[in-house]
C-alpha cells in the first residue's frame, strides 16, 4: 500500500458560462465550458494521526479547517468506506487564490477524493466518487471528470468530457476583493428581473475544437453583475483584449478575469497593464494533456 499519494489540483476558468432559468430549488441551471489550467494546489494524502489533520502551506486563505472542503471531502470518503483504523494526514499546498471563481476549493476537494481512492486502493468506483464529489460543490465534478476541458449543465454535475483544445496561455488576475457566489446570482438575477427566459443559442460542435471559433460563443452572464460592483474587472477586460488576448471574461461568478493568448510573449506582455489596474496576476496556460482527476 503507497504510504503517501500526491495529486494536482488545477484551477479551472469557463470560457462559457450561461446561467439559464432559476429552479423551484431557488439555484439557477447553468451552461458551462469547463477548461483546467496549469496553476495548480498540491494535496498530499497519507495514513496516520487520528481521524482528518490538514496541513495548510501558501499565503491563501482557506477559512476555518472544518470550512475547507479538502476536510469535508475526506469526511465524506472516510464515512462511506465505513471508517478506517486510525487517522488521515493531508497536506494542502495552496496557490490558486480562494473566491475567485477559478474552483480552487472543488479542485482540492475532487483532489483529496481520488488521491484518498488511490490511498486505500480503489475502494469506490468513479461513478462512486463523482456522487460524492457532486455533494460537495457544484465544480467537484468536473475535476473528477478525467479531462480538462468538458460542458456542464445543471449545477454542474452533468458532465460531457470533450477532446481538449490545444494549450494556450493565459493570464488570470485578481483584483484583491473576493465575490461571494450567492450574492453574484442574486444581483444577476434582479438585474434580469422576474420572468428571464434564456435565449436559443446553438453552438456548432466545430467550435468546441477551436479557439477561433469558440470565442464568439465565450460569453459569461456573471459580467454585468460583477462589473456593477467592481468596474475595473471591464477596465481589466478591456486591457487583455487591447494586449492581443481572443478571449477576455470574468473566471466563474468572479472575481478574477483572464485572458487566453495566441503566444507566450503577448501574454507575458499584457501583465503589467493588468496590475497597474491594481491587479495580482498568474501566468499559466490550459491544460490539453494528461488526465484531469
Ligand atoms: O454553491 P453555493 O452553495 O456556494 O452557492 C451559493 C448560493 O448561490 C446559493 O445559495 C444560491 O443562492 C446561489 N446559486 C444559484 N445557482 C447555482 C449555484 C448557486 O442560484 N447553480
Amino acid at each position: 500500500m503507497a504510504t503517501e499519494v500526491v495529486r494536482e489540483a488545477p484551477a479551472k476558468v469557463n470560457l462559457r458560462l450561461a446561467v439559464l432559468a432559476q429552479e423551484t430549488s431557488g439555484y439557477h441551471a447553468l451552461e458551462s465550458l469547463f477548461c483546467a489550467l496549469s496553476l495548480h494546489d498540491t494535496v498530499r494524502v497519507s495514513r496516520g494521526g487520528e481521524e482528518i489533520e490538514l496541513v495548510t502551506e501558501g499565503a491563501i486563505d482557506t477559512g476555518p479547517d472544518h470550512e475547507n472542503l479538502v476536510v469535508r471531502a475526506a469526511r465524506r470518503f472516510l464515512l462511506e468506506m465505513g471508517g478506517v483504523d486510525g487517522g488521515v494526514r493531508i497536506r494542502l499546498e495552496k496557490r490558486i487564490p480562494s473566491a475567485a471563481g477559478l474552483g480552487g476549493g472543488s479542485s482540492d476537494a475532487a483532489a483529496t477524493l481520488l488521491a484518498l481512492n488511490d490511498l486505500f486502493e480503489a475502494p469506490f468506483a468513479s461513478e462512486a466518487l463523482l456522487q460524492m464529489g457532486s455533494e460537495l460543490g457544484s465544480d467537484v465534478p468536473f475535476f473528477l471528470c478525467g479531462s480538462p476541458l468538458a460542458l456542464g449543465w445543471g449545477r454542474g454535475e452533468r458532465l460531457l468530457a470533450l477532446p481538449p483544445l490545444p494549450s494556450r496561455p493565459v493570464l488570470v488576475a485578481h483584483p484583491g476583493v473576493a465575490m461571494p457566489t450567492g450574492s453574484a446570482f442574486q444581483r444577476l438575477a434582479e438585474l434580469r428581473g422576474g420572468a428571464f427566459r434564456p435565449p436559443a443559442v446553438a453552438i456548432p460542435s466545430d467550435a468546441l475544437s477551436d479557439w477561433d471559433r469558440l470565442s464568439p460563443f465565450a460569453v459569461n452572464d456573471f459580467e454585468p453583475a460583477a462589473d456593477e460592483r467592481l468596474p475595473q474587472l471591464a477596465t481589466a477586460r478591456q486591457a487583455l483584449r487591447e494586449a492581443g488576448a481572443g478571449m477576455a471574461l470574468l473566471a466563474g461568478s468572479g472575481a478574477s478575469v483572464f485572458g487566453v493568448f495566441h503566444d507566450a510573449g503577448a501574454r507575458d506582455a499584457a501583465e503589467p497593464a493588468v496590475q497597474r489596474l491594481g491587479f495580482s496576476t498568474w501566468r499559466a496556460h490550459t491544460l490539453s494533456g494528461g488526465t484531469v482527476g
